[in-house]
């Protein structure tokens, strides 16, 4: 008791120093609050008329592209916000600030926390914040892809020859099955050779990873964010996760061990060995992480190349009187380049690449892309600050679609970047003319993304899907099943967009 006392005679003799410090601390935290919110305070919102956040969040999952299209032309050069379907508000930046965002730091806004975030990293242990792909991507692969397209074209024909049935007559083949297999298989050799990518057990986990990984993904997304660090472990989705993990362990183990035993000459060149030999001036990886990263690579890879080449499929046999045209492309370059699949006959396909890129812009498989996690605040040209903690986005897809980017947004139109890059080159803008190349990160279509994060394996994909399909426009006739008369729609939720993965097409081998 005189103890207390004694505090308490103690504290009354200073409360008149207590209480100032108090309410000096209370100010501080008070006006943190305040300026960590009141940066956005002025910053319109979209959907606003919808009432409330729970009405934002139904409207965002059936119809974002609506409601980014809104914003985008409502908002015009001024930053807003959304709510997406999981709640978090992102601010979205309109495309006149692109430069600005390109040159921010990554200490400022963060690409790996971003997608931590939003994949949720912490319990589905997708590896972020590692250096070591990108890296070899950007100084082994992209650079051996002169040397490695025989490979590359030798593999696609090898696996189409496997995959497809015989079509000597029209013949249904759900088209996004067999790119998938037909993509592992291309992508699994130049990224841990033969001796795995076509073992079965390989490409059901290269394939299969990726669902695993989303369906994980979307479970804990589900749960309350305070309950995740309790449930999120024991999730089903999670489990099953793990269990391929491990499994991708177990039979990475003798590969990798057997490849430490090898002396120079007999390396083999792909990206396991790459990533291997590489390593040493990152870190040190046991063969776990090694598994993970081949993984992480292969959900990087391998479901982005076949929606991208099933969405061209689909547009193919939706508008089969443009397939002539490109027939006759391949073949007469391929003509005046000794039949093969080099950098330079691949480069001069220009109508096979506008096709391509013409049905990316149509068919983005996101509708934003730059999203990043703000980690320091940071002001706009216009005097916005972006406070710390949110995220950012640019919404892609609507400028895709603005009139003002690109003539009749709404048309397919399959030489329109073709033409682009004839009429540049005809007034000497060498520049313009490359921009609008498939493998391009410009404004108008960001499907690799934006700035120094834009996807590094773009290259590869590029070159990869043009083989394939180049091969099946040399080999098959497509076209769409009796009575369908329109190029399939595609699924839409929240910001994806995906060729509908059930549909089939008809082909017959081309006489
Ligand atoms: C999506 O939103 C846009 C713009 O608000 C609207 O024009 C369109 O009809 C909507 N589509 C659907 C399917 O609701
Ligand atoms: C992987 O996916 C395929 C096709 O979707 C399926 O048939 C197979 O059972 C899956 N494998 C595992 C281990 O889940």
């Amino acid at each position: 008791m005189p103890a207390v006392l004694a505090v308490l005679d103690a504290l009354q003799g200073r409360l008149p120093l207590v209480v100032p410090t108090l309410a000096a601390v209370l100010v501080v935290f008070i006006a943190q609050y305040v300026l960590n919110r009141t940066p956005l305070v002025g910053v319109p919102l979209v959907g606003q008329d919808l009432g409330s956040d729970e009405k934002r969040r139904q409207t965002y999952f059936a119809n974002a592209s609506g409601l980014y299209l809104e914003g985008y032309k409502k908002f015009k050069d001024s930053v807003w916000r959304i709510v997406t379907s999981n709640k978090f508000t992102v601010i979205v930046v309109p495309p006149k600030y692109l430069e600005e965002l390109r040159k921010l730091p990554d200490d400022v806004v963060s690409f790996d926390d971003a997608i931590a975030q939003t994949m949720h990293a912490k319990y589905t242990e997708l590896p972020t914040g590692n250096n070591l792909i990108p890296h070899t991507i950007k100084t082994s692969l992209t650079p051996s892809l002169v040397r490695l397209n025989p490979t590359i074209s030798d593999e696609v024909d090898d696996s189409i020859r496997k995959e497809m049935p015989p079509c000597d007559d029209w013949t249904s083949v759900n088209i996004n099955q067999k790119l998938l297999r037909i993509v592992a298989l291309v992508s699994g050799r130049v990224f841990i050779g033969t001796e795995l990518s076509r073992s079965e057990e390989y490409l059901d986990a290269a394939i299969n990873y990726t669902v695993e990984l989303m369906n994980a993904r979307n479970a804990v997304e589900k749960v309350r964010s305070w309950m995740r660090p309790f449930v999120a472990h024991r999730l089903p989705e999670v489990k099953a996760l793990r269990e391929r993990l491990a499994a991708a362990d177990r039979f990475m183990r003798p590969v990798v061990a057997a490849r430490q035993k090898m002396s120079d000459d007999e390396k083999p060149n792909d990206m396991l060995q790459w990533i291997m030999d590489g390593q040493i001036k990152f870190k040190q990886y046991t063969t776990e992480e090694l598994a993970r990263l081949q993984l992480a690579l292969s959900f990087a890879a391998i479901h982005t190349t076949t929606l991208t080449a099933t969405n061209v499929f689909y547009s193919l046999a939706a508008y089969p009187h443009y397939t002539s045209e490109l027939r006759d492309e391949i073949r007469t370059i391929l003509a005046e380049h000794n039949g093969a699949f080099t950098s330079a006959a691949l480069q001069a396909m220009k109508k096979l690449d506008s096709f391509i890129k013409e049905t990316m812009r149509l068919y983005p498989p996101g509708e934003v892309t730059f999203t990043r996690k703000v980690n320091k605040p940071f002001q706009l040209s216009n005097g916005q600050l972006i406070p710390a903690g949110v995220l950012i986005e640019v919404p892609a897809g609507a400028i895709s679609r603005d009139p003002e980017v690109f003539e009749k947004p709404d048309e397919f139109d399959p030489w329109r970047f073709s033409r682009m890059r004839e009429q540049a080159r005809a007034k000497g803008e060498v520049e313009v003319a490359a921009q609008n190349q498939f493998v391009s990160v410009n404004p108008g279509v960001m499907t690799f993304g934006w700035g120094r994060h834009a996807c590094p394996g773009r290259f590869f994909a590029a070159n990869e899907i043009k083989m394939i399909v180049a091969n099946f426009i040399l080999s098959y006739d497509m076209r769409l099943p009796e009575g369908v008369t329109e190029r399939y729609p595609n699924i839409v939720f929240g910001t994806q967009n995906i060729p509908d993965p059930t549909k089939e097409l008809l082909f017959k081998r081309a006489a």
